[in-house]
């Protein structure tokens, strides 16, 4: 079996990945693996932008209680401060790498051009139009391209990490790489590394509609989670109110910064809902929004409802949204003239594996940053444009303690055994996995939604429970292949979210259950912390298989 071997293995190449790679390219030699393209990543769809507090009339203290009351109590405020203090530098950073954010007419001088989103109580968020996170991909892959000591790898998708205590080595129990499926070929090789970044991102693919693209199928939070990593409020999955509602279009997102810029939610009849629900109207925090349009399509018996942006005209919404604009005249609605059809869709998961803010987890070696990190920052609920400075900050703050580090001795004498396939043969019936990947998703749309209750995730959780059976046998029983290990995944992360929901007895932020719909006096986290077992168990199947073969 091939092993490579690298300084610094990091798995997942959007802002999170790609600017860590960029710190760490000072530090050692950095391996980038993902799993599609390099630029097939989350942030190539995030449109809103990037908040910070750049503008005068704007303080850290406003944008920390802004995250705080989206966070409804489960925020860590001491990460909250030191995020967001530390965004300007991380924004300053950026622009000096290359990426050019919209200007406009500005207080204070700083020239950027704000968006407005839900809960922020200022304009703080700098954006490039409606294709930040497109920007942000492109300024960040030439930067990592043109390193010599960063190399990328594509089509290669992680299968499980390496540890030490698998390897049943003496002393504590530590990340040592990962065993990898290069995609194109099949071949199963290893990458032994004394440090693993994690910045895979989220998995909003867990559900039947999302605004995240395919490859959101939450492998490293499920990865982390089979080798025994705690894995932190799960039970908060931000449904983004306003994906677009037409059956070609693959839950195109219309950004929060229209409502930003004005634009109010109604019905097909032109009639407003949103003050009954909340007097800051379209611009609530995003669970609140989505929760309105989910009760007025459930009470009218409507499929969707819409945005209204006519009011500002073709010039002004050409310019700010030019993706949206064309999309939608795609879908044949113009956006200037139409109202345009709108849902919940997943977008974020606030929760995922626990690490601190320099992506520290419970595992020695192994870091996570991004989506796939739970800090503390958005608690219960994410403040629009906050995990774009997140994964900015937190992968500066990772290289950073990682300089500090001394790596273990000798780790490239560390003996990695062979993948074992056993006995495993081609499957000849792909379309177990297509069967259970629908309805897993399907599942967890109509029970683990944006409204929940006993009886709902209760019956999740046994179908989960059958479908985690069938998956686990047949992912023993034949050949890997991504399509297999993402089903896995995606698996895991339902399992995960259902027993994140269960555990939950009250309503708070993004997760209002009709059972308990009060909030708690105290806020306390979800966290699942299971004995590490779940990969060492089947990475030992298959050793016995092999050996029974
Ligand atoms: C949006 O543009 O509405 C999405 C931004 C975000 O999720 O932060």
């Amino acid at each position: 079996m091939k092993i490579i071997d690298t300084d610094y293995l990091v798995v997942g190449s959007g802002i999170a990945g790609l600017m860590s790679a960029l710190h760490l390219g000072e530090l050692g030699r950095v391996l980038i693996a993902t799993k599609k393209n390099r630029a097939d990543s989350n942030t190539n769809y995030a449109q809103g932008g990037i908040a910070c507090v750049v503008a005068d009339d704007d303080s850290f203290d406003e944008h920390v209680q802004d995250t705080l009351r989206a966070g409804a109590g489960m925020c860590d405020a001491g990460v909250v401060r030191e995020i967001v203090r530390k965004g300007p530098a991380r924004i300053e950073e950026l622009a000096g790498l290359g990426l050019h954010f919209a200007e406009g007419p500005a207080s204070g001088g700083h020239g950027y051009d704000l968006g407005k989103e839900g809960g922020h109580s200022h304009r703080r968020v700098l954006h490039c139009g409606d294709i930040t996170g497109r920007r942000v991909e492109e300024v960040l892959l030439e930067r990592v391209q043109a390193r010599q000591n960063i190399d990328i790898l594509e089509h290669s998708m992680m299968i499980d990490l390496i540890t030490t205590g698998w390897l049943r080595l003496d002393g504590e129990n530590r990340c040592t790489g990962a065993y990898m499926l290069n995609e194109v070929n099949g071949e199963i090789f290893a990458v032994r590394a004394p440090y693993t970044i994690l910045a895979t991102g989220g998995g909003g693919k867990v559900y039947l509609y999302t605004s995240n693209p395919d490859i959101a199928t939450g492998d490293g939070v499920a990865i982390a989670w089979r080798a025994g990593l705690p894995v932190k409020n799960m039970e908060f999955i931000q449904f983004h109110p306003t994906c677009l509602y037409h059956p070609q279009a693959k839950s195109f997102l219309i950004s929060e910064a229209v409502r930003g810029e004005g634009a109010r939610l109604v019905h097909a009849d032109g009639s407003g809902f949103m003050q009954k629900y909340d007097q800051r109207g379209e611009l609530a925090s995003r669970d609140i929004v989505a929760r309105a349009i989910d009760t007025e399509i459930k009470t009218t018996g409507a499929r969707c409802v819409y945005l209204d942006i006519r009011e500002r005209g073709e010039p002004f919404l050409r310019k700010r949204f030019p993706a949206i604009y064309e999309t939608c005249l795609r879908f044949g609605i113009n956006i200037a003239r139409d109202l345009i059809p709108v849902v919940p869709a997943a977008h974020y998961f606030c929760g995922g594996v626990a690490a601190a803010v320099n992506g520290e987890t419970a595992l020695p070696g192994l870091l996570a940053v991004g989506e796939v990190a739970c800090t503390g920052l958005h608690g219960a609920n994410r403040l629009a444009s906050n995990s774009l400075l997140e994964a900015l900050v937190c992968a500066f703050e990772l290289a950073q303690h990682l300089q500090a580090q001394c790596p273990p001795a000798d780790f490239k004498c560390l003996d990695i055994p062979a993948w074992q396939s056993g006995d495993a043969v081609p499957s000849d019936e792909a379309v177990v996995v297509e069967h259970n990947w629908n309805e897993m998703r399907t599942c967890m749309w109509d029970y683990v939604g944006i409204v929940r209750s006993d009886k709902r995730l209760d019956r999740a959780a046994r179908r989960i429970h059958n479908l985690r059976r069938e998956i686990r046998e047949y992912y023993l029983n034949y050949l890997v292949t991504a399509d297999t290990l993402e089903l896995r995944n995606i698996s895991a992360i339902g399992e995960l979210v259902v027993r994140s929901a269960l555990r939950r007895r009250e309503s708070r932020g993004l997760h209002f259950t009709l059972d308990y719909p009060e909030t708690a006096d105290t806020a306390t986290d979800t966290v699942i912390n299971d004995p590490p077992g779940g990969h060492i168990q089947e990475l030992r199947d298959r050793q016995i298989v092999c050996s029974l073969a």
